[in-house]
């Protein structure tokens, strides 16, 4: 119906070279997204990639808050993505006005808020964080003041372990994370006795508290590289695998399952709607674009830029 170049590959690239686009992918995309972006990074490294690019079109694959944030960052540049239909369980979780409602029941509390949220939540936030930064962001916040942390309480938690803050946590999850098994990982740990857990923080606290190391996707990444372990066992999406069978061409990597055996419960339901076929589709006619309000992108773009001030 579409007219389908059966060169897709061939094709993105000049449509992407006409445009003057640039292809920004998240880990969690499938292989042959990652394999033909110009960048693939966690969310962090997305938002400065995207803050720092210089062309004229972004095309990105990963999830609607991800490509928001880019426009946030971005104004004047046409972002588009592969499905605008590709959310996230955690900042479907967190209507904005049910965050106003938290807020108004804790005046003065300041309110930190995982970069997995809506333009319309960043924008009743004082600052924004990722799972890069998320420790940070919190101890950068005057000991004296009350928090609420947004939308994902598995985070929340881990950060308010780690720094020793109270927390007011919004009780959002992410439907990956959530999912695992302690069960399974108890059974692979004892045929792999040497592997390394490595866990990110959207992991409830029962399976952190397994893992010889946790971070986000990057930092999952580069620990996979530079560990001396012979084996992984990766609970996060699955399609990070992708890049450290790369950086870790001899290691063992072992995808931890969720509960459900018959379902691919690691792979991002969302992040997977994309496809080569939908990205040749919006460089093409430049759609499906995110478009926003012009005074809920300035009040969205102040938490941002204190995360990013906070380097
Ligand atoms: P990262 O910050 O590690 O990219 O995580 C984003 C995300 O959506 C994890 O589920
Ligand atoms: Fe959201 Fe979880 Fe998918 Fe990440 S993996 S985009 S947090 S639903």
């Amino acid at each position: 119906m579409n007219d389908i170049p059966h060169d897709l590959l061939g094709a993105i690239d000049r449509l992407r070279k006409e445009r003057n686009a640039v292809i920004l992918a998240h880990y969690y995309q499938d292989d042959d997204i990652q394999d033909i972006a110009d960048f693939i990074g966690d969310s962090l490294q997305l938002a400065k990639a995207a803050q720092t690019t210089q062309a004229d079109v972004i095309l990105f694959c990963g999830v609607h808050f991800m490509a928001e944030t880019a426009k946030i960052l971005n104004p004047d540049r046409v972002v588009i993505v592969p499905d605008l239909t590709a959310g996230c369980s955690l900042a479907d979780a967190c209507p904005a006005p049910l965050l106003q409602r938290m807020k108004d029941k804790h005046p003065g509390a300041r309110v930190v808020s995982y970069i997995n949220c809506s333009a319309a939540v960043k924008a009743i936030s004082d600052v924004i964080c990722t799972s890069s930064n998320a420790e940070r962001v919190v101890r950068s916040i005057p000991a004296s003041d009350e928090i609420i942390f947004a939308p994902d309480k598995n985070l929340g938690a881990y950060v308010s372990k780690q720094t020793g803050r109270a927390m007011h946590l919004w009780p959002g999850t992410c439907i990956v994370h959530e999912t695992f098994s302690e069960r399974k990982l108890i059974e692979l740990l004892s045929k792999h006795p040497l592997a390394h857990v490595i866990a990110h923080p959207e992991c409830e606290l029962h399976i952190l508290a397994y893992a010889h190391f946790i971070g986000s996707t990057s930092a999952l990444l580069d620990y996979t590289r530079r560990s001396d372990a012979p084996a992984f066992i990766v609970a996060t999406e699955s399609g990070i695998l992708h890049q450290m069978k790369k950086v870790a061409p001899t290691k063992t990597l072992i995808p931890l399952p969720g509960m459900d055996e018959n379902c691919a419960c690691n792979e991002c339901p969302h992040m997977r709607k994309n496809t080569l076929e939908k990205m040749y589709l919006a460089l093409r006619d430049l759609q499906p674009r995110i478009e926003m309000d012009e005074g809920l992108r300035q009040r969205a773009l102040v938490p941002l830029q204190r995360m990013m001030a906070l380097g």
